[in-house]
């Protein structure tokens, strides 16, 4: 199965001169869906993690099945406003603007190995955000897995604290 026939590409959207990788046919699709959890499964087996964070809203799509299939807790990293209880909170430069992610205090444990998964690495700045979180709060990257990674956009030079694996890369 080729995981890219899944990604469709959407020109000018969500801005003029922007191509956006579209992964909606990818989550129709139970068996190429499947497949892309499957295979990040499988290269994450053999590792040693501890949590898997993700960040809304797109990222949990792929975390969440990927913790369940690999049997691990499942962190969210949301936007500001939505977590209940005691947070970290990170502020982070945009293209254009700025956002803020933030992560319970309670959800990883000191020494914890957490793997950071989205379903897209462009320019790096949220999961450069994701680690900063999971570093503020004691614990360790042990990864970065991606669905897509848009390699022209240099976003894992922003990720220096673990490998960077993705699943389709343009
Ligand atoms: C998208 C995508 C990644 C991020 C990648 O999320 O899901 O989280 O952008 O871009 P970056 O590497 O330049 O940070 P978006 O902010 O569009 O939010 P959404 O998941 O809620 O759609």
């Amino acid at each position: 199965m080729n995981l890219a026939d899944y990604i469709r590409d959407i020109p000018d959207f969500p801005k003029p001169g922007i191509l956006f990788k579209d992964i909606t046919p990818l989550l129709a699709s139970p068996q190429a869906f499947g497949h892309a959890v499957d295979q990040m499964a499988a290269h994450y087996e053999s590792h040693a993690i501890d949590a898997i964070a993700a960040a809304e809203a797109r990222g949990f799509l792929i975390a969440a099945p990927l913790a369940l299939r690999l049997n691990k807790p499942l962190v969210p990293l949301r936007k500001p406003g939505k977590l209940p209880y005691r947070t970290y909170s990170l502020k982070y430069d945009l293209e254009y603007g700025s956002a803020e992610l933030q992560m319970h205090i309670d959800s990883v444990t000191p020494g914890a190995r957490v793997l950071l998964v989205d379903d897209l690495l462009a320019t790096g700045g949220t999961m450069a955000a994701g680690a900063q979180l999971i570093q503020q709060a004691g614990a360790n990257i042990a990864g970065f897995g991606f669905l897509v990674e848009l390699a022209f956009l240099n976003g894992r030079e922003r990720l220096p604290q673990a490998a960077v694996y993705s699943l389709l890369t343009y």
